[in-house]
């Protein structure tokens, strides 16, 4: 009797932990970096003449050395992308003057949304960190255009940033105008 009572115990047990462990390694929402302005290094801002948008992208610090070293991004990259409306400045240049959006994606080994999306997941935020949307096929079905670049769209300024320490300033390379 009572050696049944502790094979169901255990059954029981082990049964939860497996539940809970699927359950926990399972894609929850990307978080929000709260810090991210103070504590990430930022790394490029692309500007979008035709939309009048300007992207400021940041990134981690704990990766930025291993970027550098190994050329490679590694797990548990976050990058932050604030998406700024801008009004065309004296200069000709953009002046961003809205922020209006955080779009952010964070690498961790073995994440797998689908065949064709690296180790990537991704969330977008109001710039006070709510979600806006979790819905990851938006985000996936355009940035599997640079799935040679790791997904990453400005893997290019990343790496010169990580290198030399230097903010990389560019215009968007693509005609696109999402990530409003
Ligand atoms: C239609 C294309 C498209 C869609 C959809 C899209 N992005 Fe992007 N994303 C871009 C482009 C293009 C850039 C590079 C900035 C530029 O050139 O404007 C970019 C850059 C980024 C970056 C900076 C890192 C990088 O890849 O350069 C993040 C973070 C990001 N997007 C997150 C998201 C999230 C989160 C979603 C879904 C909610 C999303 N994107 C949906 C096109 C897209």
């Amino acid at each position: 009797m009572k050696f049944w009572k502790f094979l169901i115990t255990s059954l029981l047990t082990v049964g939860i932990a497996i539940a809970f462990s699927a359950f926990a390694g399972q894609a929850s929402v990307v978080d929000f970096p709260a810090d991210y302005q103070t504590k990430f290094f930022q790394y490029a801002t692309v500007d979008c003449p035709k939309s009048q948008i300007v992207r400021k992208m940041y990134v981690n610090r704990e990766v930025v050395n291993t970027i550098k070293t190994r050329k490679i991004v590694p797990s548990t990259t976050v990058i932050a992308m604030e998406t700024h409306s801008a009004r065309i400045g004296s200069n000709g240049h953009l002046m961003p003057n809205q922020l209006n959006n955080v779009f952010v994606r964070e690498k961790q080994t073995g994440w797998r949304v689908s065949n064709d999306s690296g180790e990537w997941q991704s969330a977008w935020y109001s710039p006070s960190g709510n979600l806006v949307s979790s819905s990851q096929g938006s985000c996936i079905s355009c940035h599997t255009m640079v799935r040679d670049r790791d997904y990453l769209f400005t893997l290019p300024a990343l790496l010169k940033a990580a290198n030399t320490g230097q903010i990389q300033y560019q215009k968007t390379e693509f005609g696109t105008s999402v990530c409003q």
